[in-house]
């Protein structure tokens, strides 16, 4: 599976240790920095990363940052992105299950680096469930498809 993978300053050193993992799994992570030495505005990696799964050039996408919170807000704006920021094993097993996430965004600052690794393999290996969720799931669609008719203007 083709995974975008983008963090701003603060989730560098998770983001180096996420994509050697995501590699070991056999997957194919594509990295979109941060590679800068100074801090960054975490909009500008987020935006890169949802592009990339909002247009379908990768299925799944990876942010990192202090919180997880900004690189959420962010990769939302985006049709089709559905992201969130998990910060446990049940979170992560959930947003597959329940919301068909397709952003795992992921807090530096507080998530430790053995239960990030077990989260992304829940993460990988969790299949949307379907059925009532996939009506919930079509609603936020049709959310979507509304507001950008309208510009977002409601
Ligand atoms: C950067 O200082 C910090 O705001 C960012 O990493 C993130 O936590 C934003 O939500």
């Amino acid at each position: 599976m083709r995974i975008a993978v983008g963090s701003d300053h603060r989730g560098v050193a998770m983001r180096a240790k996420i994509l050697d993992l995501l590699r070991a799994l056999g997957q194919d992570a594509v990295d979109l920095g941060t590679n800068e030495q100074g801090s960054v505005d975490y909009p500008d990696v987020a935006a890169q990363v949802a592009r990339m799964v909002s247009d379908g050039q990768a299925e799944r996408g990876i942010l990192i940052c202090g919180t997880g919170l900004g690189m959420s807000i962010v990769a939302n704006k985006f049709p089709g992105v559905r992201a969130a920021a998990c910060h446990d094993d049940l979170t992560a097993e959930i947003s597959r299950r329940h919301n068909d996430l397709n952003v795992l965004c992921l807090s530096a600052d507080i998530l430790g680096e053995r239960l990030v690794d077990r989260m992304i393999e829940i993460w990988l290996n969790t299949q949307f469930e379907g059925g009532r969720h996939a009506r919930r799931v079509e609603k936020i669609r049709d959310l979507e498809r509304r507001n950008h008719k309208n510009n977002g203007a409601q």
